[in-house]
């Protein structure tokens, strides 16, 4: 796929990802890095990001691919891979593609999704090309990890559409420069299960001058039967559903995750 021209959502704010106060302190890490350890190399991480996940994953002693859309998230993943020693640096391959369409020469015993990214995914079609494609990029019996946010009904309707939201402190970039990082729902689409919203933030420099950047994009919500359904007409097996990364079971808290851990079931 070319990938020449094409829009990126993250041009403004790949570079102050990896110090947004929840995306730092997302206690996610382990439990990807433990279900790698389990599964073994090699691993594909579907929307790698800025490698938040990847690196620690390969600083484990795990080759992993990560995959991405972002040029710009994975010019800021492969900056900080630099900063590694050359052997993790060896077991990582960086690749930018879609995750609705991918072609790797490999087949992986595991696959994950960490934080949301196959919610980016806006039409049953698109997730269920992504889906396939995992499939056939899974070794027999291979792992797939989805990590999705468990919709909240009483969140879905709440009357703040259009409010600028968001009780964050304000984070410092390692230049000096401040972030207030706020966030807004621009549009409810409860037909398509789709919220479009805006990650709003006021980057201010030391001279004082605040500049307003805006990351907007849409976010498809999947309910859990929904997501065993999408499985079981691709090919995966449900394994475990937890409601967060300490592996409490779904429906242990309202509303939790809703992290499906499934197996590639044929061949
Ligand atoms: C919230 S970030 C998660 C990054 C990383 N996995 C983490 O845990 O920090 C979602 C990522 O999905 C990527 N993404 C969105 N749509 C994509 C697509 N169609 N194909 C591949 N990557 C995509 C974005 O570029 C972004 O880096």
């Amino acid at each position: 796929m070319d990938h020449a021209g094409e829009y990126d959502e993250y041009t403004l704010t790949a570079e102050l990802y990896d110090h947004v106060i929840p995306y730092r302190d997302r206690p996610d890490v382990a439990f990807f890095v433990e279900a790698a350890q389990k599964s073994g190399s090699p691993v594909l991480e579907i929307g790698c990001g800025t490698g938040r996940i990847l690196i620690p994953t390969a600083r484990a002693g795990i080759d992993i691919v990560g995959l991405d859309l972002s040029e710009r998230m994975l010019a800021v993943c492969q900056e900080q891979l630099l900063k590694t020693p050359q052997e993790v640096q060896n077991r990582v391959q960086l690749v930018q593609s879609d995750m609705r369409e991918f072609k790797f020469p490999q087949r992986f015993k595991l696959v994950t999704a960490p934080f949301r990214p196959f919610q980016h995914l806006t039409t049953v079609g698109d997730q269920l090309s992504c889906l396939k494609c995992i499939h056939r990029h899974l070794v027999p019996e291979g792992t797939l990890i989805l990590d999705l946010f468990n919709p909240s009904l009483p969140a879905l309707t709440n009357q703040n559409v259009g409010d600028e939201l968001g009780d964050e402190p304000e984070f410092v970039m390692p230049d000096g420069r401040r972030v207030l990082r706020r966030y807004r729902t621009v549009e409810r689409d409860y037909f398509n299960q789709i919220n479009y919203v805006e990650l709003i933030y006021y980057v201010t420099t030391s001279n004082g001058d605040t500049e307003r950047l805006v990351h907007a994009f849409p976010m498809r919500y999947l309910f859990r039967f929904e997501v065993e359904h999408l499985l079981a007409r691709t090919g995966f097996e449900v394994e475990a559903i937890y409601a967060d990364f300490d592996k409490s079971p779904y429906g242990s808290k309202y509303p939790g995750e809703l992290i499906v851990v499934s197996r590639k079931v044929g061949d």
